[in-house]
């Protein structure tokens, strides 16, 4: 597998492989890479004839006070990774490459609607910093496909609204979300955990298939999240939300809502951990 950090580097090399007429698959992550983030490098290699990662900690989607610095920067066992798991190419520009004239001069895409609550609510200016690098590593390896993770469920919606308002040509692949054995949700964030925290984290899951289990039973809404809700705290989490919407556009729900999604990020100790479940409402 071929590394890349400059932008000439990598068009002259995409523009060799699209003249073989080779169909590109692109799986752009932040690093730190664990079994889910293979999972997509996987889904892309079933649809391409040449997949590419990207790795990059883009400042931009970050606010004051995150975890920007301390965000876990692992290269080489990222590489390791991707190269089993099947990816031909990996850049990983620097931030000086992406943003040459700094963040506050840089050009940003907003996703109007879309964006708004969740996590768009509790981190201002999040989806902006995701659209806008996501649009340019579109736009850099003009992929054909394009891979994310469904546990990141917002950001898969913001980025198909993306590709849709823009008339991208790219098809957008969600991929099912890869859990532990104990049900937690693999992410970058759970190195943050200590042992007891990693501990008690799948009670975030198991929140989740209670709601959806009380759901599906014909609970009613508002009552079912409070319960959730402090099941949550019982449990050693600091809920940040618990919501239940629309599965197709994020909206709230209504009478005739069938196909719905759970979300919900809480804090545990210095991790905010997401996840979402689906559920079927009863007629
Ligand atoms: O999901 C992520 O890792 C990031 O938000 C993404 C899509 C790579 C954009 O920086």
């Amino acid at each position: 597998m071929q590394t890349l950090h400059a932008i000439d580097a990598l068009r002259d090399t995409l523009a060799t492989a699209r003249r073989k007429g080779q169909r590109i698959g692109l799986v752009p992550t932040m690093g730190n890479l664990h079994a889910g983030h293979l999972e997509l490098v996987k889904a892309a290699r079933a649809q391409a004839d040449l997949v590419v990662a990207t790795i990059f900690v883009n400042p931009m989607q970050f606010g004051p006070g995150e975890d920007l610095d301390s965000y876990p920067r692992t290269l080489p066992d990222d590489q390791a990774g991707l190269s089993s798991a099947g990816c031909d190419l990996l850049f990983a520009p620097s931030v000086a490459t992406l943003y040459p004239h700094g963040l506050e001069q840089h050009t940003r895409i907003h996703v109007p609607g879309i964006s708004e609550g969740l996590c768009g609510g509790s981190r201002p200016g999040h989806f902006e910093g995701v659209a806008t690098v996501v649009a340019m590593l579109f736009n850099l390896v003009q992929p054909d496909v394009a891979c994310f993770g469904q546990k990141d469920y917002q950001q898969l919606a913001v980025i198909r609204k993306l590709v849709s308002d823009l008339h991208l040509p790219v098809a957008i692949v969600g991929v099912p979300t890869v859990r532990a054995e104990d049900g937690l949700a693999l992410s970058s964030r759970n190195g943050y955990l200590n042992d007891a925290e990693r501990a008690q984290a799948p009670g975030l899951y198991r929140t989740l298939g209670e709601l959806r289990d009380a759901l599906e039973r014909g609970s009613s809404l508002p009552e079912a999240i409070e319960a959730s809700r402090a099941r949550l705290v019982e449990r050693g989490f600091q809920p940040d939300y618990l919501e239940v919407r629309q599965a197709h556009d994020l909206a709230a729900v209504n009478a005739s809502t069938r196909d719905a999604i759970i979300l919900a990020a809480a804090y545990l100790g210095p991790a905010r951990l997401i996840d979402n479940l689906a559920a079927t409402l009863p007629r």
